[in-house]
């Protein structure tokens, strides 16, 4: 007997089955609905990349555990996309002549990673991609936490639930190679080790660190395990223009009333391309310990296309760990209606005078569906309440002849009677 075929997906990607998608859909929404009121402009691309452009500045760990690359029938090696900054990168670059600085774009694109599936992890996510380019200065920075916050907010999720942790890439590079006399390359090996702490022991990390850095262990392990900023400039004994710089973002997101902003010097970011302030939007949940958002500025990135450099900043927040966080605190809503009202015929005769009244309500804006299936009335009013339809309208010989219904509100059970003429005003107007 031929071997039946598995109705599992493939591992760690996932079937959006429609109450699935509507979720989807409903954080979709919401994402552009924010970055549409700060004048963002959505743009996308496609999910296959030559294998080269991540190999440049995406990082190792990224290149050669976790990307899904192929030789395809013209043997040119292709990449799907891991991430969506390089593919911006190069976007912009093309077209760098005829674009007006400073661009703001966002978009949704699936990523993919080669990765271990686990909760908050998978191997396809959607991620919002936020990127700002042209502007270097704290401005830039700061759209970005206000950005975060407002998601967040428009999301639901209140200020004290989550945290936006702040680090810079220039003042730990300040950090090791200044203050401690360390090599670059010792460097880009620490801040490997630094963003792999909380995944090894303590003890683990302390011996890694006395490995790389030798006598500077002591004098490594006092930054990182200093409380604030101020104990870390105290460490430091010197001032560096990254301090003023995260200082004043806390200040001024402390001014419009955004207090969750802390400074973090153990947030590294694994991305080879960041050169400035890296950040990270956290919830304090202890059931998502994942980041929520990561982000940080790449001002070196879009030089490797060649040409004039354009700073850039932005982030990327994925829907897996949206959706968890927004189920963690009940922020879902409970049922994502997929029609206004449900059109319900007492029998088939009455289903063609069903469509034309659908007809013309659908070109009044409303959604409709009608019941075609010919079961009773009590079973299609239970139906369109299991798929949260907030209105049911029979339709028999009465209706039929006198255009004269009883609409009925299913979560108040409250009728009312009306015309067609006033059927789309009840439908709008109407709480759902
Ligand atoms: P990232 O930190 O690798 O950054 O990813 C951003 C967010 O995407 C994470 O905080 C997480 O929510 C989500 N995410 C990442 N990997 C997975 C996964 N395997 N499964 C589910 N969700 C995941 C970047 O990708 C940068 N390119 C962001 C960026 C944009 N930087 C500048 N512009």
């Amino acid at each position: 007997m031929e071997k039946k075929l598995s109705t599992e997906s493939y591992k760690g990607v996932r079937d959006f089955y429609p109450e699935d998608f509507a979720v989807l859909e409903y954080i979709f929404t919401s994402w552009r609905k924010t970055l549409k009121g700060f004048g963002y402009e959505e743009y996308n691309a496609s999910v296959l990349e030559p294998a080269e452009l991540y190999r440049a500045k995406s990082g190792e760990e990224i290149v050669n555990e976790q990307t899904y690359t192929f030789t395809d029938r013209g043997d040119r090696e292709v990449t799907l996309r891991p991430e969506m900054t390089p593919t911006v990168a190069r976007m912009v670059a093309a077209r760098r002549r005829e674009l007006p600085l400073p661009i703001r774009w966002f978009s949704i694109p699936n990523v993919f990673r080669y990765e271990k599936p686990q909760r908050g992890r998978l191997r396809e996510h959607f991620q919002l991609n936020v990127d700002l380019f042209g502007v270097d200065s704290i401005e830039a920075d700061f759209e970005m936490i206000l950005i975060a916050s407002n998601i967040m907010k428009n999301l639901g999720v209140d200020e004290e639930k989550y945290e936006i942790k702040l680090n810079s890439r220039s003042l730990m590079d300040f950090m090791m190679q200044t203050v401690l006399g360390l090599s670059p390359e010792i460097t880009h090996k620490l801040g490997k080790l630094i963003d792999r702490k909380n995944k090894v022991t303590r003890a683990d990390f302390e011996s890694e660190a006395e490995l790389l850095c030798g006598n500077k262990s002591t004098a490594f392990l006092k930054f990182i395990d200093a409380p604030d900023l101020t104990t870390f400039q105290k460490a430091l004994g010197t001032s560096h223009e990254s301090f003023d710089h995260l200082e004043s973002l806390i200040r001024r997101a402390d001014d419009v009333g955004i207090e969750n902003v802390v400074f973090d010097q153990t947030l590294m970011r694994g991305f080879d391309y960041y050169t400035g302030l890296v950040f990270e939007v956290f919830d304090k949940h202890p059931d998502n310990r994942r980041a929520l958002f990561g982000g940080g500025r790449y001002d070196d990135l879009l030089s490797l296309f060649g040409g004039d450099k354009i700073p850039a900043i932005g982030f990327g927040m994925g829907d897996v760990t949206t959706r968890d966080v927004l189920e963690t605190y009940g922020l879902l809503p409970k049922t994502l209606s997929v029609a206004d009202v449900a059109l319900c015929p007492l029998s088939f005769d009455f289903i063609p005078y069903a469509q034309h009244l659908a007809i013309k309500l659908r070109a009044e804006g409303a959604r409709v569906s009608i019941d075609i299936t010919g079961k009773r009335l009590g079973d299609q009013i239970k139906n369109a309440d299991k798929k949260g339809i907030p209105f049911v309208l029979p339709i028999g010989e009465d209706e039929v002849k006198n255009k004269v219904f009883k609409i009925k509100h299913l979560s108040t059970g409250k009728e009312v009677e009306v015309t067609e003429d006033s059927l789309i005003e009840t439908l709008t107007t109407k709480e759902k």
